[in-house]
């Protein structure tokens, strides 16, 4: 079947994907709580007009997730597809070029927060799935999906779902599709993602703030001593103060190091144009591709304490809190670095202060084999219709959802349309339409191949 999309159609999809990313569906902020509902009814929406037999929106204490099932067809694998619609604050809201909840085209590129990151990618596999159905509207596959509203902000409502129904993740295949291309024309799948353990410090070092003149000399500073107890957490050349950190840590095999060195990286470019730093930081003796992928990072995100108002005020701060995150790399789990990071703090701690770590949230680190003969199904719908087959490659970022995608036994594929420069969770976010177009038919390719080749997929 063509399931290559039309000029015609294209206006059709862009009239839409522009509805769906208008919803400012910021999933941290309470202010946008009944924004991410309307993502997700959007989604229902769109599901039920693609015909699916069941939808269902799950409601609870945080933001919705939305599940539906493509009409039964009998004899075909079963797909789970699962994706994003809650997106990342925009600020900062001036570096916008145009608003970032009114989707703009410039350049072959739409503009707005969530292109990337994850509704364009959601949209793209919608479409597919709409293109792959038959004159009779069933799928070349059984699809279920399930998306969810609270990835970018930690939140439990889709973790405590499938631990009560884990019958969800019984699928023969599970496809995620929020991450990106190695290069234009160079699409990915990805051998590893990277786990999280967001944590905040506290540190208080008097019972109220003080007058800086009159105890400026004695009194203990709270944003002084935690920016020491942060020092101490990581030395000026990046190697975390945590020595039991790199010891848990499973290095990748010479095989994946050798791959990572036929990866292309133009490192100029990289460095002034994706990093935009003058130089970057991190451990001398590893290449870039292993600081992103095969070892922990120690973040520190913001730091609240002080006087921040306009004007000069003396004071010396009681208290201060840093928010700080450590990526975990396979081997790393989130409780066993959180207990790491409580000890570190520990250490560092000067006597006259009390210091306190409370865990925010955070996710294993993952690693999936791509051996699966899905991977292989997917990598010929590539080779179709870009003309390249995937780059095997790790994730920087994470998804914290993704090692429960597996529990079931399904192999996850972890792939995107986007491109390295796309900016997710910056300012100008985008998704260039080539790679949509090209996306919905590479995945309606993708769900017609894989309902031709039952015998070698099928695990149910
Ligand atoms: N899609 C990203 C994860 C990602 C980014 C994977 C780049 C591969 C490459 C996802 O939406 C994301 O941003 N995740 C957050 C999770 C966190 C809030 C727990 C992240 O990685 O910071
Ligand atoms: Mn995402
Ligand atoms: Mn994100």
């Amino acid at each position: 079947m063509d399931t290559s999309v039309s000029r015609q159609q294209q206006d059709r999809l862009i009239g839409e994907l522009t509805e769906f990313l208008k919803i400012p569906s910021v999933s941290a902020l309470p202010a946008h709580k009944g924004d991410c509902l309307t993502a997700a009814q959007w989604l229902v929406t769109q599901l039920t007009t693609l015909g699916c037999a069941k939808v269902e929106l799950i409601e609870g204490p945080g933001h919705p997730v939305v599940w539906a099932e493509s009409p039964k067809v009998e004899g075909k694998p079963t797909l789970l597809i699962y994706g994003h619609y809650d997106v990342q604050p925009p600020d900062p809201l001036d570096e916008w070029i145009t608003p970032a909840f009114e989707p703009t085209i410039r350049d072959g590129a739409i503009y707005a927060r969530g292109t990337a990151d994850d509704k364009g990618q959601v949209f793209c596999l919608l479409k597919a799935y709409e293109a792959s159905r038959g004159a009779d509207g069933l799928p070349p596959v059984n699809v279920h999906f399930l998306f969810e509203g609270e990835e970018e902000s930690g939140g439990r409502m889709l973790s405590n779902l499938l631990e009560a129904e884990p019958w969800r993740v019984e699928a023969d295949v599970a496809l995620v599709c929020d991450m990106s291309y190695h290069a234009k024309g160079m699409p990915a799948v990805y051998t590893a993602l990277r786990g999280m353990c967001y944590a905040e410090i506290h540190v208080r070092t008097l019972q109220r703030d003080l007058h800086s003149g009159e105890f400026g000399g004695v009194a203990p500073n709270a944003i002084e001593t935690l920016c020491r107890l942060l020092g101490d957490l990581k030395s000026e050349d990046g190697e975390i103060q945590m020595p039991k950190l790199y010891k848990q840590v499973t290095p990748p095999s010479k095989a994946e190091l050798k791959s990572w060195k036929k990866l292309p990286l133009d490192r100029k470019d990289y460095v002034e144009h994706q990093v935009t730093a003058k130089a970057i930081t991190g451990l001398k003796h590893y290449s870039i591709f292993e600081r992103l992928w095969a070892l922990p990072t120690f973040e520190i995100h913001g730091i609240i304490g002080g006087f921040i108002g306009a004007g000069a005020k003396t004071v010396i701060p009681a208290t201060a809190t840093a928010k700080v995150s450590l990526r975990l790399v396979p081997g790393l789990t989130y409780t066993g670095t959180l207990a790491l990071l409580k000890k570190a703090v520990a250490k560092a701690a000067p006597k006259y202060a009390v210091v306190e770590v409370t865990s925010v949230h955070g996710s294993d680190a993952v690693q999936v084999e791509v051996d699966h003969p899905a991977f292989a199904v997917l990598d010929a719908a590539f080779k179709e219709v870009v003309g390249s087959a995937m780059v095997r490659k790790r994730a920087g970022g994470s998804i914290p959802i993704i090692p429960e995608l597996g529990r079931a036994g399904a192999p996850v594929i972890l792939t995107g349309i986007g491109l390295p420069d796309d900016g997710l969770h910056s300012p100008n976010e985008k998704l260039e339409l080539e790679q949509l177009w090209t996306g919905i038919e590479v995945f309606a390719r993708f769900f017609e191949m894989l309902g031709e080749t039952t015998t070698d997929v099928g695990v149910s």
